[in-house]
């Protein structure tokens, strides 16, 4: 069969791998891909926006028979809907499910409706009625752009004149664009994060591995947030209490919730979570996987990830599709210098081999592109250096050995990463 990844990063490049291992899969594509994802898969670039109808076009001409979608933005936008009308099978929710990630407020009130745990909230379309509410709650407080702001749109205020400043950025100044029309204004949840990610199929959800990833760009988890330096899994905070909460009070009740809306939910559903001393709360849902998460997640995944979408995609999900390798991942993730703000681009990267020789280690590409005959840097994550290893201590010092090999200018890893599941250790 013929597979298609929709998406170029190091979560999409995790996915290829995945998909490049099953035995039903003769031929992979990806749009747009990236140079390591060129390794495995045709890439193409075609535009993910609009009615989809050059890339559905394309899509039907190669006879593509399965599409996996990555990032949130594709989804949001109805790629799903725009395959589905036209007979195309893909791994996704439709717009409206989506709306779980697209919209803070719908997810928010969605929560609220079906008594989902979550953080106290409100929601504004007006600067001065969000500054009153954050100087009668005081701070430390959350404002976050109900749209999509590529993960950089929640705002954790520790002070009252930093939640007015994020209120002027997102709704003012217009920082993250029409994503700021609307802002949800939360209390600050003290605790420890976790991801919990689960296959649906419309009515039965299937949870993945657990994952935690390290979003400030500095060490110790300080700093401005960014799409993730890296992550590991399994992820200790999410024990056999935590999963089951998560499940019941959670995961079941959404599920039943967007079928009862009539947004019945199939894909990729992502739960952001805070393990407060009053137990679990949702930070977030996403529509898809995490990334770096599952650059961590699917290399311990040992089942065939093909059948494993295509019971999905017939609402036939079950746990016993799933076997998980005892391993533990580790995901260091090499940024340009710079990011989340400024950096330059286009730099040669070295080491790749001999990083990949290292025993356990699986290097995905994140911001990276062919250019006479070598692979440069072309983003802000340009590598997702991953290795599995008998315990998180061990998978976490393969990684590091493999990212002491690669070497491009202005490279920066943090060198903690892991370092909450190490301290539990
Ligand atoms: P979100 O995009 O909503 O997941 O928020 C991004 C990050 O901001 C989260 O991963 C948390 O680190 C932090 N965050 C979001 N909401 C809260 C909250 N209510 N309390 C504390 N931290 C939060
Ligand atoms: N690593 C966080 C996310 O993918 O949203």
């Amino acid at each position: 069969m013929k597979c298609l990844v929709i998406g170029g990063g190091g979560r999409e490049h995790a996915i290829a791998w995945k998909l490049a291992q099953s035995p039903a899969v003769s031929k992979l594509y990806a749009v747009p891909g990236n140079a390591g994802i060129a390794q495995l898969a045709e890439c193409r670039s075609l535009p993910l926006e609009g009615d989809f109808s050059e890339l559905l076009n394309w899509v039907e001409a190669e006879g593509i028979d399965l599409t996996v979608v990555g990032p949130e933005a594709p989804l949001v936008a109805g790629i799903v809907d725009a395959f589905q009308k036209r007979g195309r099978a893909i791994f996704g929710p439709h717009a409206q499910a989506a709306q779980l990630e697209g919209s803070k407020q719908f997810a928010k009130e969605f929560m609220a409706r079906h008594r989902i745990p979550t953080a106290r909230f409100q929601v504004f379309d007006r600067p001065e009625p969000a500054r009153e509410y954050v100087r009668r709650q005081g701070a430390p407080i959350v404002v976050k752009a109900s749209g999509l702001a590529a993960g950089k749109g929640a705002i954790v205020c520790k002070t009252l004149q930093e939640a007015e400043e994020a209120i002027e950025r997102i709704m003012v100044a217009r920082e993250f664009g029409d994503a700021g029309d609307r802002v949800v204004v939360e209390d600050f949840l003290q605790g420890e994060e976790a991801s919990f990610t689960v296959f649906c199929d419309g009515e039965r959800a299937v949870p993945l591995a657990s994952s935690q990833d390290h979003k400030p760009i500095y060490e110790g988890d300080r700093g401005p947030n960014t799409g993730g330096m890296g992550a590991y899994s399994p992820a200790p905070v999410v024990d056999e209490v935590v999963h089951r909460f998560v499940m019941e009070r959670i995961v079941t009740p959404a599920l039943r919730g967007m079928a009862q809306e009539g947004r019945p939910y199939t894909g990729v559903l992502y739960v952001g979570l805070m393990i407060t001393a009053e137990g679990p709360q949702v930070l977030e849902f996403n529509c898809r996987l995490g990334d770096p998460e599952a650059q961590a997640i699917l290399p311990r995944l040992d089942s065939d990830l093909v059948p494993i979408l295509q019971a999905a995609l017939e609402g036939r999900l079950e746990e016993s599709l799933f076997r998980w390798r005892p391993e533990a991942a580790v995901c260091v993730v090499m940024a340009s210098g710079g990011y989340p703000g400024k950096y330059r681009t286009g730099f040669p990267i070295r080491g790749l081999e001999e990083a990949e020789a290292i025993e356990g280690v699986v290097l995905f590409h994140a911001g990276t592109k062919r250019e006479d005959g070598q692979i440069v840097t072309a983003g802000g994550r340009v590598l997702g250096v991953t290795a599995l290893g008998p315990t998180v201590r061990e998978a976490a010092e393969r990684a590091y050995r493999a990212c002491s090999k690669i070497t491009f200018q202005d490279a920066y890893y943090r060198r903690d990463i892991a370092y909450r599941a190490l301290q539990r250790s």
